[in-house]
């Protein structure tokens, strides 16, 4: 009887040990939007799920404010994962891994030559259609000439985007940002509340 037993809880520690085997063995899923991913010859593909992440803040440069030139028209809406943004409320630096998503809204039906329009509200700038979207991801071995950070363009023009983007070269992106946001991990973290606060 005790041997029986015992074959028996062999059988079961046995049955367990091939169930762990086969969960650790699963090919791991990685979450939607975790982390970059690349084409095979080094295309950042478009990042998916963004519009989940957390929201860090929106500036607004309408055409009506920029001779009808704005060189990022509109309103810009920036996103981030929060497990990126946990790590920089604690430590101030984004980790490795980190995509940050500009997406460029356009102003709804603009009614004045500014670019505003009277609402409800009162009058100011409201968000109309998706109209471009811009990338950075932080990567200090591949991007170690931009100061840690790769920038991507997916089109200035309403939907769809791109599928896949070429690395921006430093004078189209990068040297802006190390000119006027070197101090603060090559983000303008001075224009987001969300990244200052504690919580
Ligand atoms: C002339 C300066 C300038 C250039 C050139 C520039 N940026 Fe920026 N970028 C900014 C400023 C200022 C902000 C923050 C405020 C805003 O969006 O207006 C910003 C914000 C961003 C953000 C949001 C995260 C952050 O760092 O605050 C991303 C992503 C971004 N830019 C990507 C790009 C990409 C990709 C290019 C090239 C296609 C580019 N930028 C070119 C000035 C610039």
């Amino acid at each position: 009887m005790a041997q029986k037993k015992s074959i028996i809880t062999a059988l079961l520690i046995a049955a367990t040990g091939v169930g762990i085997y086969l969960a650790a063995g699963t090919t791991p899923v990685r979450a939607a939007g975790s982390g970059p991913a690349y084409t095979s010859d080094g295309k950042l593909l478009q990042p998916k799920g963004y519009r989940n992440w957390v929201f860090i803040g929106s500036m607004v440069t309408p055409n009506g404010l920029n001779n009808g030139n704005a060189g990022f028209p509109e309103f810009h809406n920036v996103y981030v994962e929060q497990a990126n943004l946990a790590v920089y409320r604690k430590t101030g630096v984004f980790p490795e891994g980190t995509v940050l998503v500009k997406e460029l809204t356009l102003v709804r039906e603009p009614s004045h030559p500014d670019g505003s329009a009277d609402e409800a509200s009162g009058r100011g700038f409201f968000e109309g259609e998706f109209g471009g979207m811009d990338v950075t991801v932080k990567d200090s071995k591949r991007f170690s000439k931009t100061g840690n950070w790769g920038f991507f363009n997916f089109g200035h023009h309403p939907l769809p985007y791109a599928t896949s983007s070429v690395e921006s070269s430093k004078d189209e992106c990068a040297g802006c940002h190390i000119a006027g946001a070197s101090k603060t991990d090559l983000t303008w973290v001075q224009f987001y509340p969300v990244l200052r606060a504690k919580n």
